[in-house]
């Protein structure tokens, strides 16, 4: 099986990612998925369009895949351990992605890229996603997060140039803080920028992570 180094970039499919890690290694994984449903739902996926264009050219995981993810997300978490699951809005109101039993919803935290909002969607307007927090068996609070000073209405905007779906790090920064200590490992199988590895390495954290384009 692939050995995959710690604290690098490096080029890798998520789902091979998770396969090798051994079970209980980590107390928190992030993961955001790229998920093409919303968008193809909304028609916002308009090959034709440049303003979309770096999204579109990102490829996609079908929802099987995702599941799978997260089954395997539940066995390398150490009891209590947390997934931070980033979904968007649609994801969320059809529950797409959860019918995972385990780990178990307990909390929701809704990012406001503070930028005007842009013109996706019918009806109201896109300002951000949204990150659910689940947690392996048995559900534990007090000894699991050391801070609540976290919102759960998150303002904060991020440099899209680094990759167009990159999430909030000061977000990020905070629950790493709050549910990991120092030498603890950190996972991010989708990392996109690698934006959870800095933030990990910042606080002292171990990470892992890949992404099917890094490199490219
Ligand atoms: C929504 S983005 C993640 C953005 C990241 N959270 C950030 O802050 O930069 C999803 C990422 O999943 C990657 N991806 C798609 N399929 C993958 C796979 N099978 N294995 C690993 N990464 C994959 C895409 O290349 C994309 O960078």
């Amino acid at each position: 099986m692939k050995q995959y180094g710690r604290n690098i970039i490096q080029q890798g499919d998520a789902l091979e990612l998770l396969r090798s890690l051994p079970d209980g290694c980590t107390p928190l994984v992030f993961f955001d998925p790229q998920f093409r449903e919303c968008l193809d739902k909304l028609a916002y996926g308009n090959e034709g369009k440049s303003r979309q264009k770096d999204r579109h050219t990102l490829p996609a995981m079908s929802s099987n895949y995702i599941d799978a993810c997260c089954c395997e997300i539940a066995r390398v978490l150490t009891p209590s351990g947390y997934l931070m699951r980033w979904i968007d809005k649609f994801g969320l109101c059809e529950g797409i992605h959860l019918r995972i039993t385990e780990p178990k919803r307990v909390d929701l935290i809704s990012w406001d890229n503070g930028r005007m909002p842009g013109g996706n969607g019918w009806r109201s307007r896109y300002c951000g996603d949204h990150l659910l927090v689940l947690q392996k068996k048995p559900k534990a609070a007090k000894a699991t997060w050391r801070d609540h000073g976290i919102r759960d209405r998150w303002i904060e905007k991020v440099d899209r140039g680094v990759h167009p779906h990159a999430k909030p790090l000061g977000l990020i920064k905070r629950l790493i803080a709050a549910t990991t200590h120092p030498g603890d490992l950190v996972v991010d199988p989708a990392a996109g920028s690698f934006g959870v590895m800095h933030a990990a390495i910042e606080l002292g954290r171990e990470f892992v992570g890949v992404d099917i384009c890094a490199g490219f």
